[in-house]
């Protein structure tokens, strides 16, 4: 899987949202989150994002690590929706991406 970092904390520029062919980009109040699952790893999200939010799981770099966990724990309650264009903006986040201070302004 893929997953998104710091730098899309309250940027959430969306371009990598069109990118995605498996609609697996889900939107959150102040960041976007990768479905662990329904990612299929085709990589097309990364090189759009223009803030390079996206990385691939095993290259998130070190001070990123939590955000691993909040792409995977984001989905411990929406399950598996197979579709983020159509739920739109779930008006939720990890708690930890919750908790931060204003980030990118
Ligand atoms: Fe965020 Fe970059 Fe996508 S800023 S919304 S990961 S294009
Ligand atoms: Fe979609 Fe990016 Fe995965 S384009 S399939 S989230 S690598």
């Amino acid at each position: 899987t893929f997953v998104i970092a710091q730098p899309c904390v309250d940027v959430k520029d969306k371009a990598c949202i069109e990118a995605c062919p498996v609609d697996c980009i889900y939107e959150g109040e102040r960041s976007l989150y990768i479905h662990p699952d329904e990612c299929v790893d085709c990589g097309a999200c990364d090189p759009v994002c223009p803030v390079e939010a996206i990385f691939y799981v095993d290259d998130v770099p070190d001070e990123w690590a939590e955000y691993t966990r909040a792409n995977v724990e984001f989905f411990s309650e929406l399950g598996s929706p197979l579709g983020a264009v159509s739920l739109g903006n779930t008006g939720r986040d990890h708690p930890f991406i919750a908790a931060l201070t204003p980030q990118n302004q």
